[in-house]
């Protein structure tokens, strides 16, 4: 059987839209800051990990830099798996089924995942199995875009009519997700933590990487609902 995941995600492709003109010094800015300040809270918490499993991998995102640790890369899209770091053992399938045993493993990380399953799936459905498959005092961490930052609104926007992927490049299935969404199918944990992860945008002009990068910690103090990135992470 053909599940939505399969179907929506087999042509996706980041920034490939017809008005997608981001200048590649500011994309840059952008995505080195988010995926360093990943890496900072990540790596840490990989180190005491002895088997992790990444969901919805692609070929991008947090890979540990850790020797010894057993790092299991998921994906539902084949193609996207091609070029995934060589450190991971791939698998292709979805979320809503991970081919893991119950209790077996100690991390469960999605990185820019949920807000396309989303549109597939109660979100629910991938936190109730990163639950079973997580011993206990297993981890689940996930890092997603904020509906409230306006580049999460405007996706939104644009999906209601299935424009994304024309306008920017990505999925006409992806939606931004509420800190509430993100947080509610997690009372099956035994508790969670929210953290705001970036302001920036990968099409914010450089003035603007500037102004934020100077007053970022006054931001996460005192605007983090309206970060571009949310970080929750959950102890079973
Ligand atoms: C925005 S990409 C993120 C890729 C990578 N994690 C990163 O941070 O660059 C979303 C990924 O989720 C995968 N995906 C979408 N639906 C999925 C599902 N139901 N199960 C597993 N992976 C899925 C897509 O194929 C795609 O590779």
């Amino acid at each position: 059987m053909t599940s939505k995941g399969s179907v929506y995600e087999q042509d996706f492709q980041y920034s490939k839209g017809s008005l997608d003109v981001t200048p590649r010094d500011w994309f840059l800015l952008a995505w080195s800051h988010f995926r360093r300040e990943i890496a900072l809270y990540m790596n840490q918490i990989a180190r005491n990990s002895r088997v992790m499993v990444i969901v919805g991998v692609g070929e991008g995102g947090f890979v540990p830099d850790v020797v010894g640790a057993q790092a299991i890369g998921i994906d539902i899209n084949r193609k996207a798996l091609v070029n995934a770091d060589r450190r991971l053992d791939l698998i292709v399938c979805s979320a809503s089924h991970l081919p893991m045993r119950d209790n077996s493993v100690d991390l469960v990380y999605f990185e820019l995942v949920l807000h396309h399953l989303k549109g597939q799936m109660d979100l629910a459905v991938p936190f109730t199995e990163s639950h079973r498959i997580l011993m206990p005092n297993g981890r689940m961490v996930a890092v997603e875009p904020n509906r409230l930052h306006p580049s999460g609104f405007l996706l939104n926007l644009l999906n209601v009519f299935h424009l994304y992927a024309s306008v920017f490049g990505g999925s006409n299935y992806e939606y931004s997700l509420t800190t509430k969404e993100l947080t509610i199918p997690l009372s099956c944990f035994s508790g969670f933590e929210v953290k705001p992860l970036s302001f920036h945008h990968p099409r914010f002009p450089l003035f603007l990487h500037n102004y934020i990068m100077k007053r970022e910690a006054f931001l996460k103090k005192h605007f983090s609902s309206f970060a571009w990135m949310v970080l929750v992470a959950a102890v079973k």
